[in-house]
């Protein structure tokens, strides 16, 4: 089989996969990082096939859908790659990119690096910022019945991988916790440039989040 049909089985099974998916973690998440990923490595000295399956695999099957497994989403690649018979060697940095991508609160220790992963990372994290982030931040805090914003409950900065996945703070609080951290930690030139303009825009829906709380007019 040639890289471009397993690209295309790739899409296919994602696809299926996620039918039931959390509307910020569904197939068009996938879809957008995938996008956002060929347009990075446009700029990078990358393996573009690694890039492709890396991205349309990164949330096949997220831990936090998962009563909290991080090796379902492993496990559930390399059995899907040993199908359409790609070399081993991709399939364990597929593997490895699965599992280091995520923020998990920002204090986890990656263990594993590489150009496509950075890519990937960076595609990933332009999703999670600016108009189409604010969607998604809203969306899960909705889907896990959390309120938007409690003036009384602080951010917090310093939380554990545990602490960040259970947490059951305002919405608003995650713009803190991560979304605006997210410029700082950008891999690629080219994402560096794409998150500076999507954190100003966070930056004026948090002030006029803010004034329309405290009623100005
Ligand atoms: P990571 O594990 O890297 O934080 P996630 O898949 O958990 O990545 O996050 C993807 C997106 O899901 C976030 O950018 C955000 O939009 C939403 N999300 C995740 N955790 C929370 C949370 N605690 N509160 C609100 N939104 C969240
Ligand atoms: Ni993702």
């Amino acid at each position: 089989m040639n890289n471009q049909q397993i690209i295309k089985n790739t899409e296919a099974f994602v696809k299926n996969a996620l039918k039931n998916a959390e509307g910020g973690h569904d197939w068009f998440h996938i879809l957008r990082v995938w996008n956002n990923a060929k347009l990075i490595s446009k700029n990078e000295n990358v393996d573009g096939f690694v890039v492709e399956l890396g991205a349309l695999l990164h949330d096949i099957a997220d831990s936090k859908f998962h009563e909290g497994d991080e090796t379902i989403g492993p496990k559930i690649a390399r059995e899907f790659l040993e199908n359409q018979q790609v070399d081993d060697s991709i399939i364990v940095h597929i593997e490895n990119i699965i599992s280091n991508i995520s923020f998990k609160g920002g204090n986890f220790e990656q263990h594993f690096n590489s150009p496509e992963l950075e890519v990937i990372q960076d595609a990933d994290r332009l999703d999670a910022i600016g108009a189409v982030g604010i969607a998604r931040t809203f969306n899960y805090g909705g889907f896990k019945n959390r309120p938007l914003y409690n003036p009384e409950i602080s951010p917090d900065l310093n939380q554990t991988k545990e602490a960040y996945k259970n947490s059951e703070a305002p919405t608003i609080n995650h713009f803190y916790e991560k979304l605006l951290l997210l410029k700082d930690r950008m891999n690629t030139v080219t994402g560096r440039e794409i998150a500076a303009d999507r954190h100003l825009y966070m930056e004026h829906f948090l002030t006029q989040f803010y004034d329309e709380w405290n009623g100005k007019l």
